[in-house]
C-alpha cells in the first residue's frame, strides 16, 4: 500500500504550514482586536500603554483627491482594543495637511464678505475649502450582498446626476453602518458623525444623498449654515477672533454672538456654519483626534452593542466583521479608499 508514502508527521507539518501559510495571508487583511483590562484613554491618543498590545493592520488607500503630491493616495495604520463593554480604535494615516478652511466666509477689500468655494466645484464636490475626514463602512448583520468580496464598492454608484456619484445599497433590507470623522464640524464636540447608507436611490429632490442618511438624534444636522444678513454674516464666534487670526473656521452651538464687523479687516476669514452637538443615536462613537507631523490621528470609542437598528452590533466575539476604510484629505466626497474588503475579529 503506497498509502503511506509520506510520513504522518510530514503531513503534519503540511498541514500546518498550509494553515500558518492561509494565517499570514487571513493577517494582511484581518484586524485583531485584543481584550485589555483597563480602557485606553483616549486624550493620550497613541501614546496609551494598551495600544503596545494591539497588532496594527495596515493598507493602503488610493484613487482620491489631494494627498501627497496630489497623488490621492496615503497609507494608514489601524489598532483595536476592547473591553467588556466597549470597542476602543486607534486610526492613524499620513496626510501632508491640517485642512480646516470649510468654505469660510472672507472679508474683501471693499469691506463686503464673500464665501470661499473651489472654482471647480460642480456640485457637493469641493476639493480646496473643505475639511479632513475617515471614514468606515460596516455592513449590518451582513446585510450586504457582495461585501465581503467587493468590499465599499458594492454601494458606489459613479454619475447618475452627480459629478462624482451616489452611494446605495441594492436592495432594501441591505445597510450599512457609516462611522464618518468630520474634522471641523463633528470633532470639535468629540464625536464621530454616526450614519447609515441604505438603498435609497438619487433624487435630485427627494433623496439628493442617495443612500446616505445619518442615525437619529440631530433634525438640525450636525452644523447650521451662516446667513449672510445685509451682506454680512449673521454670527461670529464668542471670541471675536477671526479664523486667520488665532480664531477657529466653525463656531460651537452657544458660542454664536451678533456679528461685529468693526472687529475684522479685510483678508479675515470667518466661520460659514454652526458645529452641532451631536445627541441620541448619532452620537454613539467618542473621538479624540489630531493632526501633528503629517500624521492624523484618531482615537475613538463606541460600545460593542449599541441596540440601534443603524448600527453593526458587536455582540458575537467569535465572528468576522467585514469593513471599508475610506480618508479624504480636504475634499467633500472624493476619498482614498482600500479596494479590498478589510476584517476585524477579536482575540479572546
Ligand atoms: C472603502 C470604503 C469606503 C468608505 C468607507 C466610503 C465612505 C464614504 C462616505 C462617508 C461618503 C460621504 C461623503 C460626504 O459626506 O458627502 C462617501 C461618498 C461617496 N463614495 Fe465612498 N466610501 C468607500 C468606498 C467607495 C468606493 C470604492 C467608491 C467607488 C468609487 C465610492 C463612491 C462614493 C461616491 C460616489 C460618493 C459620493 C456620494 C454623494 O455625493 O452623495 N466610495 N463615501
Amino acid at each position: 500500500m503506497k498509502q503511506s508514502m509520506i510520513s504522518a508527521n510530514t503531513a503534519f507539518a503540511l498541514v500546518t504550514m498550509a494553515f500558518v501559510g492561509c494565517q499570514s495571508a487571513l493577517a494582511a487583511d484581518t484586524l485583531v482586536a485584543v481584550k485589555v483590562a483597563s480602557a485606553p484613554n483616549l486624550g493620550s491618543l497613541d501614546k496609551d500603554p494598551a495600544w503596545a498590545k494591539a497588532k496594527p493592520l495596515k493598507f493602503e488607500l488610493t484613487g482620491g483627491a489631494n494627498f501627497a503630491g496630489g497623488q490621492g493616495a496615503t497609507n494608514a495604520t489601524l489598532k483595536a482594543v476592547y473591553t467588556k463593554d466597549m470597542l476602543y480604535m486607534l486610526v492613524q494615516y499620513n496626510d501632508p495637511t491640517d485642512s480646516r478652511r470649510r468654505g469660510p466666509f472672507q472679508k474683501q477689500a471693499d469691506g463686503t464678505w464673500k464665501k470661499l468655494a473651489d472654482p471647480e466645484n460642480k456640485g457637493g464636490d469641493d476639493n480646496v475649502y473643505y475639511e479632513d475626514k475617515w471614514a468606515f463602512i460596516w455592513p449590518i448583520g451582513d446585510s450586504i450582498k457582495g461585501f465581503d468580496k467587493k468590499g465599499c464598492a458594492a454601494m458606489c454608484h459613479e454619475g447618475q446626476g452627480k459629478p462624482y456619484g451616489n452611494k446605495y445599497t441594492a436592495a432594501e433590507g441591505q445597510l450599512g453602518d457609516i462611522w464618518h470623522m468630520k474634522g471641523s464640524r463633528t470633532v470639535p464636540w468629540g464625536f464621530v458623525d454616526d450614519q447609515y447608507v441604505d438603498h435609497t436611490r438619487y433624487d435630485a429632490k427627494e433623496s439628493p444623498n442617495a443612500g446616505r442618511k445619518s442615525d437619529p438624534g440631530n433634525p438640525e444636522g450636525d452644523y447650521t449654515p451662516i446667513k449672510l444678513v445685509d451682506g454680512k454674516p449673521e454670527f461670529m464666534g464668542r471670541d471675536g477672533k477671526a479664523a486667520n487670526e488665532g480664531g477657529t473656521y466653525y463656531i460651537k452651538r452657544g458660542d454664536e454672538v451678533a456679528f461685529d464687523d468693526s472687529r475684522f479687516k479685510a483678508g479675515d476669514e470667518v466661520a460659514s456654519y454652526i458645529a452641532n452637538e451631536l445627541k441620541g443615536d448619532r452620537a454613539d462613537i467618542r473621538i479624540v483626534h489630531k493632526w501633528s507631523d503629517g500624521v492624523q490621528t484618531s482615537v475613538i470609542s463606541r460600545k460593542l452593542v449599541t441596540g440601534s437598528k443603524f448600527d453593526v452590533q458587536f455582540d458575537k466575539l467569535n465572528k468576522r466583521y467585514a469593513f471599508g476604510f475610506a480618508a479624504f484629505d480636504n475634499a467633500q466626497v472624493r476619498h482614498a479608499t482600500v479596494d479590498d474588503p478589510l476584517f476585524m475579529t477579536f482575540k479572546k
